[in-house]
């Protein structure tokens, strides 16, 4: 019986793009019967955000696709990396933010970008930042993260034999 997968999504506030993640990430666990071996968090770099529900734009794209967002703001701390198997960011600056704070190169190696596990975006390409923009940023945002979620449950799979 292999062990629990431990993720947290990070991005800046934790009011836009990282509790999306989570919560598509955990709208396709469920779909996959996985939801007692895939454990989901998220929370910013950021402490502006802290205490608040996800942005109303986020939640009311989330329900336009059928699921529903969840959770309060908090900010990471360096001792997260201790909980977690995968501290997977949102964009560069959120990556570059966690890797200041990693303590060690293990602590290093749990750090991702999102989008580097969906097999058909660039290299390091980046979760636009949808907070200053319309609702079609945030309709993008669902997209390239639920391709990019889809490719690091599959990378889950491989890399610890879930499922
Ligand atoms: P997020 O979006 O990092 O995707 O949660 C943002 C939320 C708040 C701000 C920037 C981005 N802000 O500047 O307050």
């Amino acid at each position: 019986m292999p062990g629990k997968v431990r993720i947290c999504f990070v991005c800046l506030g934790n009011i836009c793009r990282s509790p999306t993640a989570e919560g598509v990430m955990r709208h396709i666990v469920h779909q996959e019967g996985l939801d007692d071996t895939v454990e989901l968090d998220s929370a910013g770099t950021g402490d502006w955000h802290v205490g608040n529900p996800p942005d109303e734009r986020a939640s009311e794209t989330a329900r336009g696709r059928g699921f529903e967002l969840a959770g309060q703001a908090r900010q990471f701390r360096p001792q997260d990396f201790d909980r977690f198997d995968y501290v997977v960011a949102m964009d560069r600056s959120n990556r570059k933010n966690l890797e200041r704070m990693a303590a060690n190169d293990a602590q290093r190696a749990k750090i991702h970008l999102l989008r580097d596990f969906d097999a058909n975006a660039p290299k390091d390409a980046e979760v636009p930042d949808p907070y200053y923009g319309g609702p079609e940023g945030f309709e993008n945002v669902f997209d390239v993260v639920e391709a990019g979620c889809r490719g690091l449950l599959e990378h889950v799979r491989r890399e610890h034999g879930v499922g």
